[in-house]
C-alpha cells in the first residue's frame, strides 16, 4: 500500500515508485519540496537553500520573497509575483489570501468529490491538508491521493467560507506544482475538428505558456493535459511530468517560468469562465487533477495514465469488458433513411459478424437536416412508422444489439421545445443568440432543464430496448447567460452547466447500468477523463481516414488507452479527407480501439465482404488484448512515414503489432522494428509468418516487418508466446 508519513516539518506521500513531499515552514506555510522518483528519506535543507530559505524553522515571508519559494497552493497578493492558484475577493474589494496550516491528516482510501467526476478505488491513501486564512475566515482543504497500483497523485481543493462576509473565488486551480528548474519542454495536445490532439512540443522560456478552452467543453482545439519533458526525453526514456484534468468544461493548463529559473505548472478551471460566490457557510470544490511522473519517457507516462483510466476512472459493467463491434449508419445514410434502409444495412452487418447496430442523428422530431428538432426526443413516424421499439426489436431479431444517438444538451430554435420553453436556452437577455449548427445550448445550470433532459433520454431508454447510447455535443458556448441565475452568480454558469451535465449523466448511468454510453462532440471535441468517468468510450474523431487516424490515435494514446477510443472503418474515398486507402489498412488502425464500421456494407464488393468477415473474426479473438493490453508506441507518424504500435496482453503471452506506412518509399529495405513490452524470457511465434523469435531478440535486434507494396500499406501481426 502507499504511505503518507507526517512529521513536524514534512509530509511524504509515496508508493513503490514515486514520492511527493510537502514542507511545513514556520507559521504553517505549506511549501512544495519534491515530486519524482521514490526516495526513502528527505532532508529539506538543500531544496530550501536553493530557494533562499535557511530552514523550515527560520522561514519568514517578511524576509524572503515568496516569489522564489515553492508552494503547494500559492495565492495572489502576498509577494509571490507569479500566477498563483487562488484569487479570493473579499467584500471590501481587495484580493489577498494567506493560507496557513491548521491540520494534516492521512486516511485510508481515496477521497470522493460529490457531484464531480473523480478517480476512485480503495487501494489509495488520502491526505487532507487543512489551511486557513484567519482574516477572511476561509478554510481550504487541499486533497491529495496516492494510489498503490499506478504512479498517480490525484489532487483537488475544497473551500469553505467559515467567516461572516461573502467571498468570491475568482480563481481556484486544481493543481499547482512548483519546480526548482525550468529545463523542460512543454508538451500539449492541440488541434481542430478532424485533426484532434496534435502533439505540440516547445521549450519553456520565461513567462507564461498555456493552452486553454473557453468553449464550455474541453475541446478539440486544446486538451486538458500538459506534460513537462526534459529536452532529451523521448518515447522510451527520460524524465517526464504530466498532468490532466478530470473535467470536461473550459479549462486552463499552463506553465509559468519565474525569476531564478523556477517553473510552475498549473491546471484548473479557466478564470474567464469562472467565479464563485461563497456566502458564509458555503463551500466549493475544484475539479480533480491527476499528476504523474516517469523516468521511462512518454511510454512510462502513458502507462500510468492508461492504468488510471482502466482501474480508477471508468466505471460500470463495460469497464473491463469486451466492447461490441458496432456499425453506425451516419456516413452510410446521413439523414436520409427509413426503417427498410436501416434494416437492410443492419442485416448485412449481422451477416458479417457485427454485434451492435447504431442509429445516428435524424430519427426524431422532423430532423431531415441539422436545422431543427434538437430537444424534441420523439421518434419521427415519417421515417420510422413502426416506432423505435419495433425497429429495435427487429434489429435484435437479427442477433444485433441496438444503439441510439442523442444530442441532449442542445435545443434547436426550430423545435417544439424551444417554442414552448425559449427560456431553457443559454442566452443573454436582449441579445440575439448566436447559433452554431443552427442550434443553441440548453442552460443545464437550471434544475428544470436538467429534469427535462434526464426525462427525455430516460423515457426513450425505458420504453425501448436500447443497449448503447451515443451522446453527442456539436457546438460550443456563446452568449454565456442564464435567465435564472442572479447577476452575482452569472460567472458560475459555465461550471454550473458542467455540474448539471454530470448530475444528469450520473442519474442515467445509475438507472441504466446495462447501457453502454459513448461520448462524442463533433468527433473528439470533448475527449477527457471527466467524460470517461461516465461513458467508457469516446468517439475519437469524425476523421476516420486511416492515415489521419494514425496521428490522431497516436497522440490520443498519450493519455487514453485503446478501450477509450471509438475507431471505425469507413468508406473510401474517405468523407473527410477524400483519400482512398486499402480496407485492411483502415481495419488495422481501427482495431487498436473500440472497433466498428461507419458504412453500408451492402455497397462493398464480395471479396471485401470476405475480408470484413475475416477482420471481425480476428478482432473478436484478439479484442481483450487490443482493448486492455499494455499499449506501446513504436514509430511516430510525427517523425517519418511509418506509424507503429504494439499492444501486449497483461500476461505477455499475446501481442498485436501494427505498422502503417503513409507513402511508399521505393528502393528501401523493409522496416526493422524494435518491439517493446514483451517478456524477454519467452519465445514468440509470429502467427502470420510462422517465424519464432525470443522476446529479448524482438526487443533488441528487432523484427523485420513484411510490409505490402504501395501507399497506405499496413500490416498487423499477432505474436504468441
Ligand atoms: C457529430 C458526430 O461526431 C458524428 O459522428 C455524427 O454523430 C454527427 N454529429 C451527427 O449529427
Amino acid at each position: 500500500m502507499p504511505e503518507i508519513i507526517i512529521t513536524k516539518n514534512l509530509i511524504h506521500l509515496r508508493n513503490a515508485h514515486i514520492s511527493y513531499i510537502i514542507g511545513i515552514l514556520k507559521g504553517g506555510f505549506a511549501a512544495h519540496l519534491y515530486f519524482g522518483k521514490r526516495v526513502e528519506a528527505f532532508n529539506p535543507a538543500s531544496i530550501l537553500r536553493r530557494h533562499g530559505v535557511k530552514s523550515p524553522e527560520e522561514f519568514s515571508e517578511q524576509e524572503c520573497a515568496l516569489n522564489h519559494v515553492p508552494q503547494e497552493y500559492p495565492s495572489y497578493g502576498l509577494g509571490d509575483m507569479r500566477e498563483g492558484a487562488l484569487i479570493v475577493r473579499a467584500e471590501d474589494g481587495t484580493a489577498s489570501c494567506d493560507l496557513r496550516l491548521v491540520s494534516a491528516e492521512a486516511e485510508d482510501g481515496k477521497y470522493a468529490l460529490p457531484g464531480l467526476p473523480a478517480s476512485f478505488r480503495e487501494n489509495a491513501k488520502t491526505l487532507r491538508l487543512k489551511l486557513r486564512d484567519e482574516l477572511l475566515g476561509l478554510e481550504a482543504t487541499l486533497l491529495y491521493a496516492i494510489f498503490e497500483d499506478c504512479d498517480i497523485i490525484a489532487r483537488s481543493a475544497v473551500f469553505m467560507n467559515r467567516g461572516k462576509q461573502t467571498l468570491t473565488l475568482e480563481r481556484a486551480a486544481s493543481l499547482c506544482l512548483d519546480l526548482p528548474d525550468s529545463r523542460w519542454d512543454l508538451v500539449t495536445l492541440s488541434g481542430d475538428w478532424a485533426r484532434e490532439r496534435e502533439i505540440i512540443r516547445r521549450r519553456i522560456t520565461p513567462g507564461e505558456m498555456s493552452v486553454s478552452s473557453l468553449r464550455g467543453a474541453s475541446s478539440y482545439v486544446a486538451s486538458p493535459f500538459t506534460a513537462l519533458a526534459r529536452p532529451e526525453t523521448n518515447e522510451a526514456s527520460g524524465e517526464v511530468l504530466a498532468a490532466a484534468l478530470v473535467y470536461s468544461g473550459s479549462f486552463y493548463a499552463g506553465v509559468d517560468v519565474g525569476s531564478r529559473d523556477t517553473a510552475r505548472l498549473m491546471l484548473g478551471l479557466n478564470d474567464r469562465h469562472f467565479g464563485w460566490r461563497l456566502e458564509p457557510g458555503e463551500s466549493f470544490t475544484t475539479p480533480e487533477a491527476v499528476l504523474t511522473w516517469s523516468d521511462q519517457g512518454f511510454d512510462g507516462m502513458s502507462a500510468a495514465f492508461h492504468r488510471l483510466c482502466v482501474e480508477h476512472i471508468v466505471r460500470g459493467k463495460y469497464a473491463h469488458a469486451p466492447r461490441p463491434i458496432l456499425l453506425n449508419n451516419w456516413e452510410a445514410t446521413y439523414f436520409g433513411f427509413d426503417e427498410e434502409k436501416l434494416l437492410t444495412i443492419a442485416k448485412k452487418a449481422a451477416e458479417v459478424g457485427v454485434e451492435l447496430f447504431v442509429l445516428d442523428d435524424g430519427w426524431f422530431g422532423q430532423r431531415d437536416n441539422d436545422h431543427s428538432s434538437l430537444g424534441d426526443w420523439v421518434v419521427d413516424r415519417k421515417k420510422l412508422p413502426n416506432g423505435l421499439k419495433s425497429l429495435s426489436e427487429k434489429v435484435h431479431a437479427l442477433g444485433l444489439k441496438f444503439g441510439l444517438w442523442f444530442e441532449p444538451e442542445m435545443i434547436s430554435p426550430d423545435s417544439d421545445l424551444y417554442r414552448a420553453h425559449p427560456e431553457y436556452a443559454m442566452q443573454i437577455r436582449g441579445r440575439t443568440p448566436i447559433e452554431g449548427r443552427w442550434q443553441l445550448i440548453l442552460d443545464l445550470s437550471r434544475t428544470d432543464v436538467q429534469e427535462y433532459v434526464y426525462n427525455a433520454v430516460a423515457t426513450i431508454l425505458r420504453e425501448n430496448p436500447i443497449d448503447y447510447v451515443k451522446w453527442d455535443m456539436n457546438r460550443n458556448f456563446t452568449n454565456v447567460g442564464s435567465l435564472e441565475l442572479s447577476p452575482e452568480r452569472m460567472r458560475e454558469l459555465p461550471h454550473r452547466y458542467m455540474l448539471g451535465l454530470y448530475s444528469i449523466l450520473e442519474r442515467l448511468i445509475r438507472e441504466f447500468p446495462d447501457v453502454l454510453f459513448e461520448s462524442c462532440a463533433s468527433g473528439g471535441g470533448r475527449f477527457d477523463l471527466g467524460m470517461l468517468h461516465y461513458m467508457p468510450q469516446t468517439w475519437c474523431s469524425d476523421n476516420t481516414d486511416a492515415l489521419s487516424r494514425c496521428r490522431i490515435q497516436w497522440s490520443t494514446s498519450l493519455v487514453f488507452p485503446p478501450f477509450a477510443m471509438g475507431s471505425h472503418v469507413s468508406a473510401v474515398p474517405n468523407h473527410q479527407s477524400g483519400r482512398i486507402t486499402p480496407q485492411q489498412t483502415r481495419a488495422n488502425v481501427a482495431m487498436s480501439g473500440c472497433f466498428g464500421f461507419e458504412l453500408d456494407l451492402n455497397k462493398l464488393p464480395e471479396e471485401e465482404i470476405e475480408q470484413v468477415k475475416a477482420i471481425i473474426t480476428r478482432v473478436k479473438s484478439l479484442r481483450q488484448t487490443l482493448l486492455y493490453g499494455d499499449f506501446h508506441r513504436l514509430l511516430s507518424p510525427y517523425e517519418g512515414h511509418d506509424t507503429a504500435w504494439i499492444t501486449v496482453s497483461p500476461d505477455k503471452r499475446e501481442a498485436v503489432l501494427m505498422l502503417t506506412r503513409d507513402l511508399a518509399q521505393p528502393n528501401t529495405d523493409a522496416p526493422m522494428l524494435r518491439l517493446r513490452g514483451l517478456d524477454p524470457a519467452l519465445t514468440y511465434t509470429v502467427e502470420e509468418t510462422g517465424e519464432t523469435y525470443g522476446g529479448d531478440e524482438l526487443m533488441t535486434s528487432g523484427l523485420c516487418i513484411p510490409l505490402p507494396w504501395g501507399d497506405a500499406a499496413s500490416v498487423s501481426l499477432t505474436l504468441r508466446a
